[in-house]
């Protein structure tokens, strides 16, 4: 049994997500989590909302609510939205916990005492209107890059460009709108990341076995020119971790925050503290994860991200931890994804395009989605959500091949066997080519789920949910039970196993419905198939089971339409 320790990249509090952010992080997180505990391994999955900056200040200022209690209701809003996706978080966090606040600062201590931090008297843009310093998206302007004209302060939404709010051309308030705006002297910390270059770089580079998206990624930045620059890592800010130096104030720099992107990555850490604090455990427990002097050396560490945040994890988060000079765990795995796209464009938080949380869990239950969005999640390039893809892949994966061999069985089990296990008869040549099959087949989805190659691990689940479809009907039951009532009860038997087995290594990606299946067959047992001749045979002759209700309805055309209108547009 192994230990894996799993984070999702912790989803901003402004808003609820879309699909594309879901698939990017925490469903294929939780994918591989669930997974890895079906197989036997202690894990531990944490995911959080990440609070600070001027995306939440923002938010809460168009909400009209102060940001602490904005920040709060959103929490609990993504938090059922994460359970009714079947999220399966040990720890849903939060960035802005008193953990997270003592942690931050505590490491900022460390690294200041390792000599990593620098003080920096720079020039920010100020805007008297607002009385106050504009950092990262309270500025906008147009993009020094392409020309977007409503490119934000920290990056451009439409060449994905990494800014500073100086770069802007014709700077406005984010707040106010006003362009009356002047550069001001302020202090601010900076981590003096290039001296760590070479440790960082040498890190990456033993690497080997990472997907080339995450490796290229970090080599571009340790590489290119202007790569790994010293960040600043305060603002001027009111909502966020408060500058401190450890437990003790640091001179100069009252009333600023920590910048966001230093603490959001810090709340793994913390949000395993939140996990056995809020049960009130020792510490001790958490720490067996994330310390190495206390046990986290045999945990494998693996962490779910969308393209955009690797630059982060592979360099700036471990330049932390790696300068605090602690025994923090670092990354073993990191898995990076592409961007979905949206029927022909993308999707866009800020023009509410595409298909949200809250919306999707109002059309459809979340199996629908978590099939679809896992057996094409962009892994190898950026792939693309259309209502036609989804419906045929829905109707005929979910409803064609694996529901209809479930409704069949069972139905066929209760008309013709009285909704028992059939006993009788002996397996032959059909049975034995069928469990090669399957052995195989298993083989290999459990290779590729190791590897979290996602597309292949669908489509080797796919191909086993076919081979069963495929021997049923060459079986024939129906027609076999006239003549041969054996030779029916023989594959009646083994159908109604397989049904089992399909529940039990299907779960990680459609739980409601394995849970439905097992349900149905009034079993617990969930052990994983190690050995398929045994497997088949868990469910005796003469237990009892019954017909499930419908597992997957067919989409109909006229719902693809209506849906498809109905997304095109803004959200309100
Ligand atoms: N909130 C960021 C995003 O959605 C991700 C933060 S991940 C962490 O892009 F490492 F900072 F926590
Ligand atoms: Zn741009």
């Amino acid at each position: 049994m192994d230990r894996i320790l799993i984070t999702s990249a912790i989803p901003y509090i402004n808003g609820i997500k879309h699909l594309g952010n879901l698939v990017g992080s925490q469903l294929p997180a939780d994918l591989y989590a669930r997974y890895m505990r079906a197989r036997g391994h202690e894990v531990l999955f944490l995911c959080a909302t990440d609070e600070h900056g001027t995306p939440a200040e923002l938010a809460a200022d168009r909400a009209g609510k102060p940001v602490a209690e904005y920040c709060a209701e959103m929490w609990a809003i993504q938090k059922e939205l994460a359970d009714g996706f079947g999220l399966s978080f040990d720890k849903y966090g939060r960035s802005s916990s008193a953990q997270n606040h003592r942690l931050t600062q505590h490491l900022a201590g460390r690294l200041a005492e390792a000599g990593l931090i620098e003080e920096v008297t720079e020039n920010q843009l100020y805007s008297g209107t607002d009385g106050r310093f504009l950092p990262d998206r309270y500025v906008e302007g147009t993009c020094p890059e392409c020309g977007y004209e409503r490119a934000r302060g920290d990056q451009c939404e439409n060449c994905t460009k990494q800014l500073d709010p100086i770069d802007l051309i014709e700077p406005r308030s984010a707040i106010s709108g006003s362009t009356d705006l002047e550069m001001r002297e302020t202090k601010h910390l900076y981590l003096k990341q290039r001296n760590l270059r070479q440790q960082l770089s040498d890190w990456i580079d033993s690497k080997t076995d990472w997907p080339i998206l995450t490796t290229s990624i970090a080599r571009k930045w340790l590489d290119d020119g202007d790569g790994l620059q010293d960040r600043g890592i305060t603002r001027d800010l009111d909502w966020g971790v408060p500058v401190m130096r450890g437990d003790k104030p640091w001179p100069g720099m009252e009333g600023k925050v920590f910048y966001v992107w230093f603490d959001a990555p810090i709340e793994y850490i913390a949000c395993a503290k939140e996990w056995t604090d809020g049960r009130g455990a020792e510490d001790a427990e958490w720490e067996r994860w994330w310390r190495t002097d206390k046990g986290a050396d045999d945990v494998r560490y693996v962490q779910f991200m969308g393209k955009d945040n690797v630059p982060f994890h592979t360099l700036s988060f471990p330049a932390t931890i790696i300068g605090s000079g602690e025994p923090w765990k670092l990354v073993d795995y990191i898995k990076s994804f592409n961007y979905l796209n949206y029927d022909g464009g993308q999707f866009s938080t800020s023009l509410g395009r595409g298909v949200f949380m809250d919306q999707a869990l109002d059309i459809l239950p979340a199996d629908y989605w978590r099939w679809w969005l896992l057996s094409h999640a962009p892994e190898s390039s950026d792939s693309e959500f259309t209502w036609d893809n989804f419906q045929a892949s829905v109707n005929k994966d979910l409803a064609d091949v694996l529901g209809n061999f479930v409704s069949r069985v069972t139905k066929f089990c209760r008309s013709r066997f009285g909704g028992t296990v059939p006993s009788g008869g002996t397996p032959g040549p059909g049975e034995e080519a069928l469990i090669a099959r399957l052995e195989a087949g298993l083989k290999a989805y459990e290779t590729h789920m190791e590897a979290i190659e996602i597309r292949k691990s669908a489509a080797e689940l796919r191909a086993l949910w076919t081979a069963g479809n495929e021997y049923l009907q060459a079986a024939a039951p129906w027609t076999a039970y006239g003549k041969d009532p054996d030779r029916a009860a023989v594959a009646v038997r083994l159908a109604l196993n397989l049904i089992r087995i399909y529940a039990v290594i299907s779960a990680p990606f459609i739980p409601d419905a394995s849970a439905r299946m097992l349900d149905a067959l009034n079993s617990s047992d969930t052990a994983w198939p190690s050995e398929m001749g045994d497997a088949l045979a868990v469910l005796q002759p003469g237990h009892a089971i019954e017909v499930p209700d419908m597992l997957f309805r067919k989409i109909t055309d006229d719902e693809r339409e209506t849906w498809r209108a109905q997304f095109a547009g803004t959200r309100d």
